[in-house]
């Protein structure tokens, strides 16, 4: 009994999915040439979970990233999302915009861009302040968008939202209101996000692919693994050759490697509250943890060949926790 009416019915679902959703497309690509210039090396910083008005520790992280900044010469920061606790801004308004970054990052190294995600708190406000150009007016460095391509040269980073992946947010009634304006529905954000991820993968031709999101894919931390990024985003990573998984989510500094490919799961996610307690066991191989403060620090060089990453843990004391490097031979690129 095919009647047409469940076809009309269908159409029209489909036309109002299409209305809502943003359809896939490429994702908005910055250039960001490394200041150097001989080289064309690049340095930068990499921070999460941090805004508190700098109480637990902020501060005193904020101090030493001002500190590693300036020794390497940084070209910018990346923040892995969390920017401001508990719930996010309130609006483009919000004095913790201020409180929480602009008057804690103070050091004349920071004054670079910050290339910024959301996390899961920054959800739970008004999550467009954050991506709105507005703020730049009240500091220039702040660069958040959802998805997007930064192209420094040696180096492509690809920033994801993942906080949309993880389906407790939208089904756990216990849970806190998460701001879904430009997001919902789910499955189709989803499929928009990894499609315009891979298409930006298969294009780039930099030497190191570096992606970043809020959650883990690996973490030995409280939250652990993120289930919805193993399924849909890691094998898209694997796939495209991916060298770094940078995230935050879990309040700590951890290093992972992956045991069948080369990609290095790595959590900076110490940039204020920390000291959860709590270490499980992974399936990949665990190179490093710490479940205190600190910030990674990482730089990136492709001339003279072969070409070389080398990162390192810091912690609020201006210790280096924990060093990694890699030189990849030119066939590799
Ligand atoms: C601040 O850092 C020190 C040194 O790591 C640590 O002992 C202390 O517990 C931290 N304070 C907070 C509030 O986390």
């Amino acid at each position: 009994m095919a009647a047409p009416a469940p076809v009309a019915l269908l159409l029209l679902t489909a036309a109002a999915v299409a209305a809502v959703a943003p359809a896939a497309a490429e994702l908005p690509r910055l250039e960001h040439h490394p200041h150097r210039g001989d080289d064309g090396s690049v340095s930068l910083l990499v921070v999460g979970d941090w805004g508190r008005h700098g109480a637990y520790n902020q501060s005193m992280v904020a101090a030493q990233m001002g500190v590693v900044g300036e020794k390497m010469d940084i070209d910018f920061v990346i923040s892995t999302g969390d920017n401001f606790y508990k719930n996010g801004l309130t609006g483009v308004d919000d004095k913790a915009f201020e409180e929480s970054f602009t008057d804690i990052y103070t050091a004349k190294s920071l004054h670079k861009p910050w290339y910024t995600v959301l996390g899961n708190h920054d959800y739970r406000g008004d999550a467009l302040a954050q991506l709105s150009p507005v703020l730049r007016k009240v500091d220039s460095r702040w660069i958040c968008i959802r998805s997007f391509v930064v192209s420094a040269e040696v180096s492509d980073f690809f920033f994801v939202d993942t906080t949309p992946f993880v389906l407790k947010y939208w089904t756990d009634p216990k849970n806190s209101k998460y701001d879904w304006r430009g997001v919902s529905p789910r499955e189709t954000y989803i499929a928009n996000v990894l499609e315009d991820l891979e298409e930006a993968l298969k294009q780039s031709t930099a030497t190191w692919k570096i992606v970043v999101g809020h959650h883990a894919i690996r973490s030995v931390s409280e939250h652990g693994d993120t289930q919805e990024l193993l399924q849909h985003l890691l094998p898209i990573l694997k796939a495209h050759g991916v060298d770094l998984y940078l995230n935050g989510h879990d309040h700590c500094l951890e290093h992972i490697s992956s045991r069948d490919s080369p990609l290095q799961y790595l959590t900076s996610g110490g940039g204020s509250k920390a000291w959860r307690g709590v270490q499980t066991a992974n399936a990949d191989k665990v190179e490093f943890f710490y479940d205190g403060q600190g910030f990674m620090s990482l730089r990136l060089a492709a001339a003279p060949a072969p070409a070389e990453a080398s990162l390192a843990f810091h912690d609020v004391a201006g210790n280096v926790l924990h060093t990694w490097a890699l030189a990849k031979p030119a066939a590799r690129y």
